[in-house]
C-alpha cells in the first residue's frame, strides 16, 4: 500500500464529499441519533437500513446504504459496533479496520468515517481510524507484487476537533514503525543475514534521525561478547550488534531505557538442530529485533521526549563444522561462564551479551527486552498473549497495561527464587537451559543474570510475533507485535 493521505474533516457529514462514509452503529440501534441530521438529508434511509432484516449492528458487520443528492458521499457504510456495554477499544480497532476492508472490497478509494461521543473524542477516534487502516491495510509486497486490480484506500477522512491533527500524525508514525517491523520478519531470511540486517536497519535508522553504531565480529571479540559469537559462528554471515539511539535535546545526558531484541535472522536449532516440519516459522526469530526497530522508528518520527537507547543483537543459528556445541564453555561479555546444553537455546544467549553491554555503557533507568524465546511460553500462554517476567513488579505491572491499552496482551509470569536452582551449573556459572518444565521462566531467569540490579522486564513473545492465520489487524505473517506496547509505555511520564 502507497501511504494513504489521511486528514480531518469539518462540517456537517451530508457534505463530506468521499465515495464511502462509514457511520459506527450500535446493535438493534432502533433510532438513527446521533446521525439523525445525515439521516434527513438521505430521506431517511439510514434509520431504513438499521431498521432492516438484513443488518443488526452485530461486531464487524456492514451493510452499504446507497444515497440521494442531499449527501455527498457516494453511500454509506453502516459499520456494526456491537452492543454498547460490551464495547472496548480492540472492538472499535478490529471494526473499523473490518469497514475499511469491506470498502475496499466495494472499490472505494476514498472514505470517510464519523465520529461519535460513545467511541472516543475526536482525537481518539482518529488515532484507532489511522491505526486501523494502517495495520488492517498492510501487505508485504516485496516478493509478490499486489495484483494489478486490487484497489487501495488512497485516501481517509477522520472528524476533526481536538488535537485529530496531531493524533494522525502520531498513529501514522506507529503505523510506519509496526508496518516496518512486519516487512523485516516477512523478509526471506536469506536476504536478512546479520551484516546486511544491520545495514538496512542502520539506513531506515539514520533517515529518520536516529544515531546508529554497528558492533562487528570483530569489536564484539575485542569486547568479549563471547556468548553473541559463539551462536554466530555456525554461519558464514558473522553477528552484529546494532545500537540505535534516540536522545532529543535535554535528555542527552539523562539515564535512557533500553530497549533489547532478539535478532535471531534463522533458527535452524543449530547442532541441537530443530525438526524440519515448520522451520521456515524461524524466519521470525528475530520479531524482537523487529519490534525494537519499529519502535525507534516511530518514537524518533514521534519525537518522544526522553532518551532511548535500543540495542538489537543479530545472529544466524546454523550447524557447521565451526559451530558452538553441547558442552561448549563460554564466557559473556559480563564475565559469566555459561554451559551450552543445548545449542537451540541461542536466543539467551545473544541476548546475555546485549543485555551486558546496555547496562554496563548506558546505565540505563530501565531495561525491557523482546524476544521470540520459547515455545514453552506458548504453550503456557497461546498464540496470542505474551508472557512477560520482571524484576520489578512496577514495571511488570506497567507493561500489562500498556498493553491491554494497546490491544497487545500480555500476562506475567512468576520468577520464584526456585527457579534459579535449575539453571545453576556445576562446571561454569549458568547453564543456557534448566530443562523441560518452566521453560519460559528459567530463560527468563537466565537473561536476569545479565542486567545487574537494573529494573528489567522481558516479553517473551514467541506466540504474538508471528500469525499463521490472519485478522482484521494483521494479515499472517509478521505481525510487528510489541511497537504498540513500547511506543505507548515510552510516551508516558515516568
Ligand atoms: N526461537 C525458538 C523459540 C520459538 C519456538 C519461537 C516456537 C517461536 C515459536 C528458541 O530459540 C528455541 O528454540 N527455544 C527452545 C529452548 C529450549 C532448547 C530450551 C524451545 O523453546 O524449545
Ligand atoms: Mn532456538
Ligand atoms: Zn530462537
Amino acid at each position: 500500500m502507497t501511504d494513504p493521505q489521511i486528514t480531518a474533516f469539518d462540517g456537517p457529514l451530508a457534505a463530506v464529499d468521499t465515495e464511502c462514509l462509514l457511520l459506527p452503529v450500535f446493535q438493534d440501534a432502533e433510532a438513527a441519533e446521533p446521525f439523525d441530521e445525515l439521516d434527513t438529508a438521505c430521506g431517511g434511509r439510514i434509520l431504513e437500513a438499521l431498521n432492516s432484516r438484513a443488518f443488526t449492528g452485530k461486531k464487524r458487520r456492514c451493510l452499504a446504504v446507497p444515497t440521494t443528492d442531499g449527501v455527498a458521499a457516494d453511500e454509506i457504510l453502516l459499520v456494526g459496533l456491537g452492543r454498547p456495554d460490551e464495547l472496548d477499544v480492540q472492538t472499535v480497532r478490529e471494526t473499523f479496520a473490518t469497514a475499511f476492508a469491506v470498502a475496499r472490497q466495494r472499490n472505494a478509494s476514498r472514505v470517510a468515517i464519523a465520529g461519535r461521543t460513545e467511541v472516543g473524542t475526536a482525537a481518539e477516534t482518529a488515532a484507532t481510524a489511522t491505526e486501523a487502516l494502517l495495520l488492517g491495510e498492510y501487505r508485504f509486497t516485496r516478493y509478490k507484487p499486489a495484483p494489478d486490480d486490487m484497489s487501495t484506500i488512497e485516501e481517509l477522512l477522520v472528524p476533526s476537533g481536538g488535537g485529530a491533527a496531531e493524533a494522525i500524525d502520531r498513529s501514522r508514525a506507529i503505523g510506519a514503525g509496526v508496518t516496518w517491523a512486519r516487512d523485516l520478519v516477512n523478509t526471506s531470511p536469506s536476504d536478512k543475514r546479520p551484516p546486511r540486517f544491520a545495514e538496512n536497519v542502520r539506513a531506515v535508522a539514520e533517515s529518520v534521525g536516529l544515531a546508529c553504531n554497528v558492533i562487528d565480529e570483530d569489536r564484539a571479540a575485542e569486547l568479549g561478547m563471547g556468548a553473541l559469537l559463539a551462536v554466530g559462528r555456525g554461519s558464514t554471515a558473522a553477528p552484529r550488534l546494532v545500537i540505535l539511539e534516540h536522545a532529543p535535546e535535554g535528555t542527552e545526558s539523562t539515564a535512557p531505557v533500553c530497549i533489547v531484541g532478539k535478532g535471531v535472522t534463522f533458527d535452524t536449532g543449530g547442532i541441537s538442530i530443530k525438526p524440519s516440519a515448520n522451520m521456515d516459522h524461524m524466519k521470525s526469530d528475530m520479531g524482537g529485533a523487529a519490534a525494537v526497530a519499529g519502535t525507534m522508528r516511530a518514537v524518533a518520527e514521534i519525537n518522544v521526549q526522553r532518551r532511548i537507547v535500543g540495542l538489537i543483537p543479530m545472529a544466524e543459528n546454523m550447524p557447521d563444522g565451526d559451530a558452538y556445541r553441547p558442552g561448549d564453555l563460554v564466557e559473556a561479555l559480563n564475565g559469566k561462564m555459561i554451559e551450552v546444553l543445548n545449542t537451540d537455546a541461542e536466543g539467551r544467549m545473544i541476548l546475555a551479551d546485549a543485555l551486558a553491554y546496555g547496562v554496563r555503557e548506558f546505565e540505563p533507568s530501565h531495561v525491557v527486552d523482546l524476544a521470540t524465546l520459547t515455545g514453552a511460553c506458548v504453550v503456557a500462554l497461546g498464540e496470542d498473549i505474551a508472557g512477560v517476567m520482571a524484576n520489578d513488579d512496577d514495571l511488570r505491572g506497567e507493561l500489562v497495561a500498556a498493553g491491554e491499552i494497546v490491544g497487545e496482551r500480555v500476562w506475567p509470569l512468576p520468577m520464584f527464587d526456585i527457579y534459579d536452582d535449575l539453571i545453576k551449573s556445576k562446571v561454569g556459572d549458568i547453564k543456557n537451559t534448566g530443562g523441560r518444565w518452566g521453560g519460559a521462566i528459567t530463560a527468563a531467569k537466565f537473561l536476569e543474570n545479565f542486567v545487574d540490579h537494573t529494573p528489567w522486564a522481558h516479553l517473551d513473545i514467541a506466540g504474538p510475533a508471528y500469525r499463521t492465520k490472519s485478522g482484521p489487524l494483521a494479515p499472517a505473517g509478521g505481525v510487528g507485535f510489541g511497537v504498540r506496547l513500547l511506543v505507548h509505555w515510552l510516551s508516558q511520564a515516568d
